[in-house]
C-alpha cells in the first residue's frame, strides 16, 4: 500500500512528459485554466494543514490521562461564531473572482478569427464536421486536426438525431473537459501553440467502451492544415488494381456503405451513421482511436469480429469470410 502510494507519487514527478497532463498546458486556453489550479491549491494546502495540524495537535494535547475529571463546559462565544465562518467565506469569494471570471472569458465564440468544429459524441467514438466555407464539409472520426495558434470553437452538438448518451470531450493538454448533452448545444475553446499530436479521452462514463473513446487532437502550422482540409474535401483516391479493388466490391456486397460514408466509392450513399472512411489510410487510429490504421492485424480482428475487441461497439459483426476481411484490409488501407 505504502509502496505503491509512493510509487504514485514519484510518478508525478516524472520528468518525461505525459501525454495527458493537464498540469502540463500546452495552449493558451488550458493555460489559463491551469493558472486557477496554482491559485487555489496552495490556499487549500494551506488550510489542510492548518485544520488537520490543529486537530492532531488538540488530540495530543488533551488526551486521556486517567485521572480526567468532565471538562469546564462552555457553550456560546458570539466573536467565534462570527470569525469562523468568514474566514472561508472570504477565502471561496477569493478563488471564486477569478474561476467565474474564466468561465465568462472562455465561454461563447473567441475573439479573432476562429476554426469552427461541430463535434458528435457516438457509442464510442468522436465524429468531426467542420463549419462554414472554409470546413467544405470534412468530416473525420477519432481524429480532430486543427491550426497551431489559432482558437478553435468546438460545438459538442447533441441536438440531432444521432446524439445517444452524455460524453464528455477532454484533451487535457489543450483545454479542460465539457459535456456533450443529447439536446443541447455546449461550446468551448481550445488551443495548441506548438504542432504535435495531444491525445484525449471520453470523460464520463457511457456505457461499455467508455475507456475505449478515445481521440487524437493534431495540430498543425496553418499552412500545413490548410493542406490537409484541402486533401480531405476531395474524394478518395483509391486503389483500383487487385486485392484492394475486391474489397471495394466487398464494400457494397456486405452492406458497408449502408452505414459509412466513401467519397468516391461508386456505391456511396453519403449515410454518416458510422464514421466516415474517405480518407481513411490518412488518419492513425480508428474505432474510437484504440487501435492503429496501418496495422492490418487489428483491421483484420475488428472486421472480424467488432464487439470482441471493443464491447459494446454500434458496429455489427458482418461474418465476413477471411477473403473478404483481407480484401477489405487492403481497400481501406488504399483510401488516402
Ligand atoms: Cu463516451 Cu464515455
Amino acid at each position: 500500500m505504502l509502496v505503491a502510494g509512493l510509487a504514485l507519487v514519484l510518478a508525478a514527478c516524472a520528468s518525461e512528459p505525459l501525454p495527458q497532463s493537464a498540469l502540463d498546458p500546452a495552449g493558451p486556453v488550458a493555460r489559463q485554466q491551469d493558472r486557477l489550479w496554482d491559485m487555489v491549491v496552495p490556499i487549500a494546502a494551506a488550510v489542510f494543514v492548518l485544520v488537520e495540524g490543529g486537530i492532531l495537535l488538540l488530540l495530543w494535547r488533551y488526551r486521556g490521562r486517567g485521572d480526567d475529571r468532565p471538562p469546564k463546559q462552555v457553550a456560546g462565544n458570539t466573536r467565534l461564531e462570527i470569525v469562523w465562518p468568514v474566514i472561508p467565506a472570504l477565502l471561496l469569494t477569493g478563488v471564486a473572482v477569478p474561476t467565474v471570471a474564466t468561465i465568462f472569458a472562455l465561454s461563447g465564440r473567441p475573439a479573432g478569427d476562429p476554426l469552427e468544429v461541430k463535434v458528435v459524441g457516438k457509442q464510442y467514438w468522436w465524429e468531426f464536421e467542420y463549419l462554414g466555407p472554409e470546413g467544405r464539409g470534412v468530416v473525420t472520426a477519432n481524429e480532430l486536426h486543427i491550426p497551431t495558434e489559432r482558437p478553435v470553437f468546438i460545438r459538442l452538438d447533441g441536438t440531432g438525431t444521432d446524439a445517444d448518451v452524455i460524453h464528455s470531450f477532454w484533451v487535457p493538454r489543450l483545454a479542460g473537459k465539457q459535456d456533450y448533452i443529447p439536446g443541447h448545444v455546449r461550446t468551448m475553446h481550445l488551443e495548441a501553440d506548438e504542432p504535435g499530436v495531444y491525445p484525449g479521452q471520453c470523460a464520463e462514463f457511457c456505457g461499455l467502451s467508455h475507456a475505449n473513446m478515445r481521440l487524437l487532437v493534431v495540430a498543425h502550422e496553418p499552412a500545413e492544415f490548410r493542406r490537409w482540409l484541402s486533401d480531405q474535401a476531395r474524394p478518395a483516391r483509391s486503389n483500383q488494381t487487385g486485392l484492394a479493388a475486391q474489397g471495394r466490391e466487398v464494400v457494397t456486397t456486405a452492406g458497408c456503405l449502408g452505414c459509412h460514408t466513401i467519397a468516391g466509392h461508386p456505391d456511396n450513399a453519403d449515410v454518416r451513421v458510422g464514421p466516415d472512411l474517405t480518407h481513411f489510410a490518412s488518419r492513425q487510429r480508428f474505432a474510437g482511436a484504440i487501435f492503429d490504421n496501418d496495422d492490418p492485424a487489428q483491421l483484420a480482428a475488428w472486421l472480424r469480429d467488432p464487439q470482441a475487441v471493443k464491447p459494446g461497439a454500434q458496429m455489427p459483426n458482418l461474418q465476413l469470410s477471411a477473403h473478404q476481411i483481407e480484401a477489405l484490409v487492403a481497400y481501406l488501407q488504399s483510401l488516402e
